[in-house]
């Protein structure tokens, strides 16, 4: 567990920020699609979980939009206040097997694992396409990095009009983050992607039991040790609550 000096905060979209911690011995291991536990003095007693968005030297940051009472105290958090820092934690995504191209697609929210993503993939000797969606021109991240970039929005005001699902060109690796429904209409599209799934999370390390995600052959898995990235085809994804902060959010 690390104590974390805020280092800075952005806005990279409508209502959508950046914030930087002091994290190194996290920045020197994390890998695209972890994530850590984060608490601070007078927050909620549960840490709350958020990806690592950028991992630079002796840095890392997290993207974030205020959904309640600690998403909503973490954006008034300023330069040297201090977060306690648990992780990296879970499984990320693979980036092995030779393929050459790479897909990231994300809905809102779910940008956060892909600037990681594409560095990853692209340190796996990959090509990477982008294709970032949200429901209109005003929500869609500012930061992107990829060999090409394609925007989508449900009103049509930027990019290809309609879902980043559908936007997205097929790949050898498809990577994807985002409202579960989103997730669920990749799964279909491509049942072996590697999606990183929201959940419910405690104490991130595997001991609550309080991150479950049902899985198709039966049986649930725990989102922050075995995930949080699972293989598309596997999630029972009709049996996963579509209401959570992303979905609200993105
Ligand atoms: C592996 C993982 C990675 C995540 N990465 C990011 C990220 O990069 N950026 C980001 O903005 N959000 C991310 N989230 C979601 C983020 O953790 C929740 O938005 C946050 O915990 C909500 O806290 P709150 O106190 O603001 O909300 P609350 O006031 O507690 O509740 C607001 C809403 O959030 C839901 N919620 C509360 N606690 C959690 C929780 N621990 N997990 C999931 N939902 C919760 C409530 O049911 C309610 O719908 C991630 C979640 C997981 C599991
Ligand atoms: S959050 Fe406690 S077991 Fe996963």
């Amino acid at each position: 567990m690390l104590d974390a000096p805020v280092t800075g905060k952005r806005q990279v979209a409508r209502g959508m920020f950046v914030i930087g911690m002091r994290a190194p011995e996290i920045a020197s291991a994390v890998r695209a699609g972890q994530f850590v536990n984060l608490g601070w003095s007078g927050g909620p007693l549960l840490r709350r979980p958020f990806s690592v968005y950028r991992a630079e030297g002796e840095h890392i940051e997290v993207v974030l939009k205020a959904v309640g009472g600690g998403t909503g105290q973490m954006l008034a958090l300023e330069v040297g206040d201090r977060l306690s820092c648990l992780g990296p934690l879970g499984r990320g995504f693979e980036f092995g097997g030779g393929a050459r191209e790479a897909v990231l697609v994300s809905g809102g929210l779910g940008v956060a694992p892909m600037l990681l993503a594409a560095r990853d993939a692209r340190a796996a000797g990959m090509k990477v396409t982008w294709v970032h969606g949200a429901r209109t021109a005003a929500e869609l991240c500012a930061e992107k990095d990829g060999d090409a970039v394609i925007w989508a929005t449900d009103d049509g005001s930027q990019g290809t009009p309609g879902t980043a699902v559908a936007a997205a060109p097929d790949a050898d690796v498809v990577i994807a983050c985002g409202p579960n429904r989103m997730l669920a209409a990749a799964a279909e599209r491509w049942p072996e992607a590697q999606v990183a799934v929201e959940t419910y999370m405690g104490c991130g390390t595997g001991v609550c039991l309080g991150c479950a995600v049902p899985l198709k052959r039966g049986g649930y898995d725990r989102a922050c040790k075995e995930g949080p990235v699972y293989r598309a085809a596997d999630v029972d994804w009709g049996a996963l609550p579509s209401h959570l902060p992303y979905a609200v959010v993105a």
